[in-house]
């Protein structure tokens, strides 16, 4: 199996999905249901999704449906994004290029952004609590929404968004930047593999794996997105290069240099397959998608 054609041929199941679980922008809220489209169907990767589909299916192989997984899927990416929307505001990192695009607030405007963002948010949890979706059973519904909400919030991403702003242009421990990573960034990411587990029926074991797994990816992830700030260009990035030294944030490269940097996430990677020691074939999927986080361009 390539990583490019698993990549793309998952990202296809995730966009074709948002069909069925986005709201189409008619009728009174038209123009904001077309702002949070505009973000959601600009693009990007969508590595939370397919992370959680890759986790499920190293769980429970072909026997659990898409269906079944795809609204968790989809709610991953609404939070996703809607963090990205926020990020972009003049009042956080002020850009106005995200996924090749204009950013959300240059074309709807800052209420219009941060409302599109609430919007995804807030979608999120109603994919994720609504009966009518999939065949997965109450208990699990309830496991995963707990797991997602915990990780989104004020103790992972947005309290990471918070320690990420408060501490632009200060020098601080790096201890503080990992906690920033870990939250900002690893909480949703582990979030996003360990909603696959328990939507496929882990064991606690394996859920432990899986969480030790998503929490060095989710480092990974993001020591990789501060050395691509720092190296690669805004039209490789489809976002702005360079912006984090101008801004005075705090990253891996301003601790440690490139090249250190790159073995730090090399590491992280690493030891994310290592957590997987215990899965069969099935999770191949889980150990591509780790290289992966470590060689990508974008
Ligand atoms: C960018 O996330 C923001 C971070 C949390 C580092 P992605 O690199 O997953 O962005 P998209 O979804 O592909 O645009
Ligand atoms: C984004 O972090 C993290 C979240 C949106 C939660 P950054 O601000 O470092 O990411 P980019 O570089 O804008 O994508
Ligand atoms: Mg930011
Ligand atoms: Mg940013």
């Amino acid at each position: 199996m390539e990583i490019k054609n698993y990549l793309n041929e998952q990202r296809q199941l995730v966009e074709t999905a948002f069909d069925q679980f986005v709201p189409q922008a008619y009728g009174d809220f038209k123009d904001h249901i077309d702002a949070m489209r505009y973000s959601l169907l600009a693009g990007g990767k969508r590595i939370r999704p397919i992370l959680c589909l890759a986790s499920a299916r190293a769980i429970a192989g072909i026997s659990i449906e898409d269906q079944d997984i795809l609204p968790t899927a989809c709610a991953l990416e609404c939070i996703h994004t809607y963090s990205l929307v926020h990020d972009d505001l003049p009042a956080m990192d002020n850009d106005d290029l995200r996924r090749g695009k204009a950013t959300n607030h240059v074309l709807y405007g800052e209420a219009g952004a941060i409302l599109a963002g609430d919007g995804l948010l807030t979608w999120a949890f109603d994919l994720l609590s609504n009966p009518a979706h999939g065949n997965l059973d109450a208990d699990k519904k309830l496991r995963i929404t707990h797991c997602i909400s915990r990780a989104a919030g004020s103790f992972g991403m947005v309290g990471g968004q918070a320690l990420d702003i408060a501490t632009e242009n200060t020098r601080f421990p790096f201890k503080t930047l990992q906690t920033i990573h870990r939250s900002k960034t690893g909480a949703l990411i582990t979030a996003s593999v360990i909603a696959g587990g328990i939507a496929a029926g882990a064991s606690h074991a394996q859920l432990n794996s899986l969480e030790n797994y998503g929490n060095q990816i989710g480092l990974a992830f993001q020591i990789v997105d501060d050395l691509l700030n720092a190296t690669s260009t805004t039209e490789q990035l489809g976002k702005a290069a360079g912006s984090d030294a101008e801004l005075g944030k705090a990253t891996y490269p301003s601790y440690f240099g490139i090249e250190e940097t790159r073995k730090r996430a090399k590491k992280a990677v690493e030891e994310a397959k290592n957590c997987l020691a215990d899965f069969d074939n099935k999770a191949r999927p889980l150990r591509l998608l780790a290289d992966y986080i470590y060689t990508r361009s974008h």
